[in-house]
């Protein structure tokens, strides 16, 4: 596999100047943006829902709920991914714009709530090694969780709509949610697919079922069909470990029409750092001597194909796509190299802007699907520099799995120690457009098309954003023009949030 272009390049840490609140020209995410985000307090929860100041017009034809998963408090807790999960909905209806907000009811946080302490490990916060090896007694024998359950991740809507589950990366934290936002319970899988780790990333099929995958210690990945309406994975191939017995960290994985990949890249779960901390990469390996392994599935008929890559280390997958000729299959993402960006995302780097933000170039691997190569090839997409971090991507929903132009991403404005900007990418072109607001923090963004749209980039883009002031707003961004149409401010801040989904139910 070959990198045609350098992308080694940082962010320059000498450019890292210590921000100022009252530096107005600060392009760094306000001290009172990143109180809310990366709160310590139990963000109360909001079962009235609240209607929002709205400045602008909001499109009369945006119907439905912005609904968003992320911590709902980082009290104790040490790195980003530790926090309980709570989802966040903005109702859109005739202009309006409602905020609500509530944990996921899981084990983990009842427990906390409970006693005022962790009861169960989380990504970067670990408990006592005995209650742990207790803990995993305990689900080994099946009287028990074995690992946390918290539910913070993703959420998505059931097939028919009216119903939300919540995700993460344990298949035990699974959650059910109504559309009020009262947890139903956890969704209990009754077939035989194995693993006890999944991918808070299902590709969701056009027919409302999904693939997703699983994996566990020694055994095999296994990628599955779900169509959501029943409590049974259908398995559509197993797929062996490179470096038994643990995994690779697949956090997201491409899928278009006919096939899945498996981007199994040299980052590695470390299990006695699960239990008790101490991985160069808080509970991961980072063995690049062993490259990157791309396992490309026929998801018809459950073929499992090999190619080489060079070691890579990303979080998402922009866009996956079958070339028209049907001669390859190419996959976009950012390029981080390697998993230092984890180490970046510790709490304690993000409240103190102790950090630059990693440089994180958009790529696309091409996977040759004629049998000409074992190999695929790695090309830059961007034609400059300038946007030197990208995550969080999204694309208009109905071009996922298809070949596609556009792109948006939570970004940065340089010098910056996480995000502070939003970026829209074309990747056709190669060129990109950025919004961003002094002392602002903004989230995912989410693309939500016009219907009876028939441009790609014809609809507006949603973000949660940390105000300069602390208090959140919900930005609506004409996706065309990348520029503001109306903001919905709400009276106090949302915490930091991973993923969401815009449902048509209200
Ligand atoms: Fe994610």
């Amino acid at each position: 596999m070959a990198q045609e272009r350098g992308a080694s390049f940082r962010a320059d840490a000498a450019t890292l100047d210590a921000p100022t609140a009252s530096s107005s020209s600060s392009t760094y995410a306000s001290e009172a943006a990143r109180r809310t985000l990366f709160t310590e307090d139990f963000v109360p929860e909001l079962t009235v829902p609240v209607e929002a100041e709205v400045q602008g017009k909001v499109p009369s034809w945006l119907h439905g709920s912005f609904v968003r998963n992320g911590p709902g408090t980082f009290r104790g807790m040490k790195h980003l991914f530790d926090g309980y999960a709570m989802l966040a909905k903005f109702a859109f209806e005739n202009g309006t714009v409602k905020v609500s907000h509530r944990y996921v009811q899981t084990e983990a946080y009842k427990a906390f709530r409970q006693t005022g302490q962790m009861q169960f490990p989380e990504f970067g916060t670990q408990v006592s090694p005995l209650k742990s090896l207790w803990l995993t007694f305990l689900g080994l024998t099946g009287i028990g969780l074995g690992s946390t359950d918290n539910s913070s991740v993703n959420v998505v809507p059931t097939p028919d709509g009216k119903q939300l589950v919540c995700m993460s990366e344990p298949v035990i934290a699974a959650y059910r949610m109504d559309m009020d936002l009262n947890t139903l319970g956890p969704l209990k899988y009754e077939d035989k697919v194995k693993g006890i780790l999944t991918t808070a990333h299902p590709t969701l099929l056009p027919d409302g079922s999904m693939i997703n995958l699983t994996s566990g210690i020694g055994s095999n990945y296994t990628v599955f069909r779900h169509d959501g309406s029943t409590n049974v994975r259908e398995e559509i191939a197993q797929v062996p470990l490179c470096n038994p017995p643990t995994p690779s960290w697949i956090h997201d994985f491409p899928v278009t029409e006919n096939y899945a990949v498996l981007p199994e890249t040299p980052v590695f779960l470390n299990l006695k750092a699960a239990i008790f901390g101490g991985a160069d990469y808080v509970i991961f390996d980072w063995k690049p001597e062993l490259r990157t392994v791309l396992h490309l599935v026929n998801l018809k008929t459950g073929a499992v194909t090999q190619f080489d890559a060079p070691p890579y280390f990303t979080f998402h997958y922009i866009n996956s796509f079958e070339t028209a000729d049907g001669s390859s299959l190419c996959f976009d993402f950012s390029n981080f190299e390697t998993p230092d960006f984890i180490n970046g995302l510790m709490l304690d780097n993000l409240r103190g802007n102790k950090l630059p933000v990693a440089a994180s170039p958009l790529v696309r691997v091409t996977v040759p699907l004629d049998g000409s190569s074992t190999s695929a090839t790695l090309q830059p997409l961007m034609k400059d520099d300038s946007y030197i971090f990208s995550e969080l991507p999204r694309v208009n929903p109905h071009y996922k799995g298809k070949e596609y132009r556009y792109a948006y991403s939570v970004s940065a404005k340089l010098p910056a120690s996480f995000s502070n900007a939003l970026a829209k990418f074309d990747v056709k072109e190669g060129t990109a457009k950025q919004w961003h607001e002094a002392g602002c923090s903004p989230l995912e963004p989410i693309m939500v098309p016009r219907p009876g749209a028939k441009d790609e980039d014809d609809g507006v883009v949603l973000s949660v954003v940390a105000g300069a002031d602390g208090k959140s707003f919900v930005l609506v961004l004409d996706a065309k023009s990348f520029e503001e149409v109306a903001r919905a401010r709400l009276p106090h801040g949302i915490p930091y949030g991973f993923h969401g989904s815009f449902v048509n139910a209200v």
